[in-house]
């Protein structure tokens, strides 16, 4: 860090309040976050942590419309259920508030009115879609069609989910209105802009020339937008819900949601200082004084409204700081597929907590392990039972508590006396001596990741201590050397208490009650007498307890049943094929017949070879490529099914087959055989 800052403000997207929070958001904003602002709490250092929900947006609308509720009930029941789960995930904000608040309506609406009172903005009148049996101007959202890119149907104005796209609704084949199904119409209607184009200059500067420490992927989509060419942005909506725009003329319109939101996280810290002046002091010092540092923690969709759009606005007002840095975050996938809120692939946080009571910290150490940092990652639920259950458990658990019950079955729950290091205890001691100034390069660069390695290492360290040096078999013929053993041992498990605190708050205040550590210090890691000879330990408890396949396997089989229902609601039939004729049909011979045998042709992963009972009394052989669709072939046998017989025989794999049987194609690509409604007669023919 070239420039020495007095305090931090640290802030975490505000999530919409459209529905809950899940892993994604966890490990892409939220987990970084907090471990970020419990190390500098550990430290010393002032800092708070702001978040809220972020309740304005024409997502919010639509989900209300859906639902058949006001916007303001949507809001009312995302923001609690994230607000708590948050808290139960250990995520330490100073303040949680929202955007629906009345400060915050207030700071928002004053923001604009100083930027408008300035000449910052620009005003324009645009023709933009309009809804004529609704009587409204349509949001992008609002505005569905043909994508002119995929050609699927159903992208929306804004965004084609089918293919990625980002549109506009200029851009939709067919466009229809979301309200009402009718054609819209373009119509003019005027608008704020915020003419980032006369911002660009100075941009270009302060993140291209003086910000080359950020991280690639931010710093990389900065250039590209910057080397584009900064267009004016409306900052104003035609929509119900929002905050007005506070100047004459503008009924009916808000502040469109991304002008607002990052407001937020001022409005949050007004909100948080008023109500505990003597802990936090004024509000301005966090957001007004150059030696504050300010540092936005998002998700990549995020980046150019962080580093481009809210400091534009920032350096149009006048009086307020710039992010210091944006680490932002890449995407987390989930067992191989983009999470997805519409199609419900994602595991909620809510009942994650629910589902693994008291396993917060497990959630935070695997989507720390797994964060996607510098490329998108994948959450798998393998992945996250063998890291607890191989890493938690059997490596940081299971040392903790062999030094615990050590030390109760030998010295009566006291810390033993030190000893005389050893040379093997000399090399332990140097393997941890710079644990601090490592977690630190890397806890200050924002590399969690690692930073999580380097303090699991330390585990490792104490595990494998223990593992060589073997003290339940000294306890016959020296003690002296046991008690310094296990001195040692907990020496280390102080710091491990340490060391994971911002990591896993929970597990590290449990570890230091069964330490007997009340006060503790960053500054103390890496110091091998944290525990006084003598002093008294705690009960021992398991720190972590094994997942058992079970719970995995429901997780999985969650996941599993949400993949089918997806397909089942995506399913549209094909279209109808070119006309035919009934001469055309009676030239196909469809017959029924029975299954005699049926078994998978040898090096052919797709093939089911039949032997069908066709009334000919002559059975007739029949390959057909449904294979993966029955694994287990021999249960066909006795069932009756349609073929075609008058297809010219074909060898395949060296065998003749005589015709072709008839199957379905499910949804699911899954082939399914046809056969009568009741048993007829073999080879009687389909007509
Ligand atoms: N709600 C936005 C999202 O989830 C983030 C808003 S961040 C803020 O993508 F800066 F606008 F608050
Ligand atoms: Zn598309």
């Amino acid at each position: 860090m070239s420039k020495q800052f007095k305090r931090t403000t640290v802030t975490a997207a505000l999530p919409y309040a459209n529905g809950p929070v899940h892993i994604g958001h966890m490990a892409g904003v939220y987990v970084p976050a907090d471990i970020y602002v419990r190390y500098l709490r550990l430290k010393g250092e002032p800092v708070v942590f702001i978040c809220g929900s972020d309740e304005h947006g024409v997502p919010i609308t639509v989900r209300a419309r859906k639902e058949g509720c006001t916007p303001q009930d949507v809001v009312d029941r995302y923001h609690s259920i994230i607000k708590q789960a948050f808290k139960d995930a250990g995520i330490s904000f100073d303040i949680y508030s929202r955007t629906t608040s009345e400060q915050h309506h207030k700071t928002a609406s004053d923001f604009f009115r100083k930027l408008y009172e300035k000449g910052e903005f620009i005003e324009q009148t645009t023709e933009q879609y309009y809804d004529p049996e609704a009587k409204q101007f349509l949001a992008d959202r609002y505005i569905v069609g043909e994508c002119p890119r995929c050609h699927s149907q159903g992208a929306y104005g804004d965004q084609c989910e089918k293919c990625g796209s980002t549109l506009s609704p200029e851009e939709l084949i067919n466009p229809v209105s979301k309200l009402s199904g009718a054609k819209p119409e373009k119509r003019p209607t005027k608008h704020w802009y915020l003419p980032l184009d006369r911002h660009e200059g100075w941009l270009r500067k302060w993140i291209l020339d003086d910000h080359k420490e950020w991280r690639s992927n931010v710093y990389g989509q900065c250039k590209s937008w910057l080397d584009l060419g900064l267009q004016p942005r409306a900052v104003s909506r035609d929509l119900d819900w929002g905050i007005p725009v506070p100047v004459e003329g503008a009924e009916g319109k808000v502040l469109y949601v991304w002008f607002d939101a990052p407001i937020g996280y001022i409005s949050n810290t007004q909100e948080m200082c008023a109500a505990n002046p003597e802990k936090y002091g004024s509000w301005e010092q966090w957001w007004k004084d150059p030696e504050t540092r300010l540092v936005h923690f998002i998700g990549k969709d995020n980046i150019v409204f962080h580093c481009i759009v809210f400091p534009a606005m920032l350096k149009a007002e006048g009086s307020y700081i710039l992010p210091d840095n944006v680490p932002a975050n890449e995407f987390l996938n989930l067992e191989g597929d983009k999470i997805s809120t519409s199609r419900n692939w994602a595991v909620w946080l809510h009942e994650y907590l629910a589902d693994f009571p008291g396993k917060a910290d497990t959630l935070r150490y695997v989507l720390t392990a797994n964060a996607p940092e510098t490329k998108d990652n994948d959450f798998t639920w393998k992945d996250f039972q063998a890291r607890h259950n191989n890493e938690l458990v059997a490596v940081f658990g299971n040392f903790i508590n062999r030094a615990m019950v050590l030390t109760h079955k030998y010295f009566e729950g006291k810390v033993p006396q030190h000893g005389e290091p050893t040379d093997y205890d000399m090399a332990t001691l140097n393997e941890f001596a710079d644990v601090k100034s490592r977690l630190e390069g890397y806890l200050d660069t924002f590399r969690f990741r690692e930073a999580q390695k380097e303090a699991m290492n330390l585990a490792r360290i104490g595990n494998k201590y223990l593992a060589d040096t073997e003290p339940w078999k000294l306890a016959k013929t020296d003690m002296k050397r046991v008690a310094a053993i296990l001195n040692m041992s907990l020496q280390i498990a102080a710091n491990l208490a340490i060391a994971f605190e911002p990591f896993l708050p929970f597990s590290a205040a449990r570890l230091r009650k069964m330490l007997g550590m009340n006060d503790f210090k960053w500054e103390q890691l890496g110091q091998t007498a944290l525990l006084p000879d003598g002093s008294e330990l705690g009960k021992t408890e398991l720190l972590f307890e094994k997942i058992e396949d079970d719970a995995i396997e429901a997780q999985i089989k969650r996941l599993a049943d949400i993949k089918e229902q997806n397909r089942a609601n995506e399913f549209k039939p094909a279209e109808i094929k070119a006309p035919t004729s009934i001469e055309e049909f009676d030239k196909m011979d469809i017959r029924v017949a029975k299954v005699l045998e049926c078994q998978k042709v040898p090096k052919a992963d797709k093939l089911l070879q039949f032997t069908l009972d066709d009334g000919t009394g002559t059975p007739r052989t029949i390959l057909s490529g449904i294979a993966k669709s029955y694994p287990e072939p021999e249960k066909l046998v006795g069932m009756q099914v349609l073929f075609i017989a008058n297809f010219p025989p074909r060898k395949l794999r060296g065998i003749e087959s005589q015709g072709m049987i008839l199957s379905a194609v499910d949804a699911d690509g899954q082939l399914v055989l046809v056969q009568p409604s009741r048993e007829v007669k073999n080879g009687v023919q389909v007509g």
